[in-house]
């Protein structure tokens, strides 16, 4: 099926340069870019996107490293964007992150991991309602 799937380069990914090489996998892959913004990101905003690590011993770091400094926040649109994206962008551990994966390629670290992808079309769409205005995405609305 077509689906949307929210996508963000985390501060170390924008602060390494990396967005344009991101977008371009990306945009090669055949994904269509339906939305994208470069921003500085609340604690509450933060704290809801990883609402569900809450109880996790790292998600006061994860929270204060996701507000550090701007994320660059996107809506990437194709036949089965969801898992497409998670594929591209490799394993969360390092060292199970593949070559040939954005992680593989760029990323050493767990928790500096450059880029977030959402783990499921139900936390996409919760995800790109809270950061994207309805009226912010282009081409085509949700569900069409
Ligand atoms: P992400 O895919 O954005 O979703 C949850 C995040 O938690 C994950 O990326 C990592 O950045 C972070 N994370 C997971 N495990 C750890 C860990 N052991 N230490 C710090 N951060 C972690």
């Amino acid at each position: 099926a077509i689906e949307k799937t929210f996508v963000m380069i985390k501060p170390d990914g924008v602060q390494r340069g990396l967005i344009g090489e991101i977008v371009g996998r990306f945009e090669k892959k055949g994904l269509k870019l339906v939305a994208a913004k470069l921003l500085a990101v609340d604690s509450k905003t933060a704290e809801a996107h990883y609402a569900e690590h809450k109880e996790r011993p790292f998600f006061g770091e994860l929270v204060s490293f996701i507000t550090s400094s701007p994320v660059f926040a996107m809506v990437w649109e194709g036949e089965n964007a969801v898992s497409v994206v998670r594929s591209m962008m490799g394993k969360t551990n390092p060292v199970d992150s593949a070559p040939g994966t954005i992680r593989g390629d760029f990323g050493l670290s767990i928790g500096m991991n450059i880029i977030h992808g959402s783990d499921s079309v139900e936390n996409a769409n919760r995800e790109i309602g809270l950061w994207f205005a309805e009226n912010t995405l282009t081409y085509s609305k949700s569900g069409d």
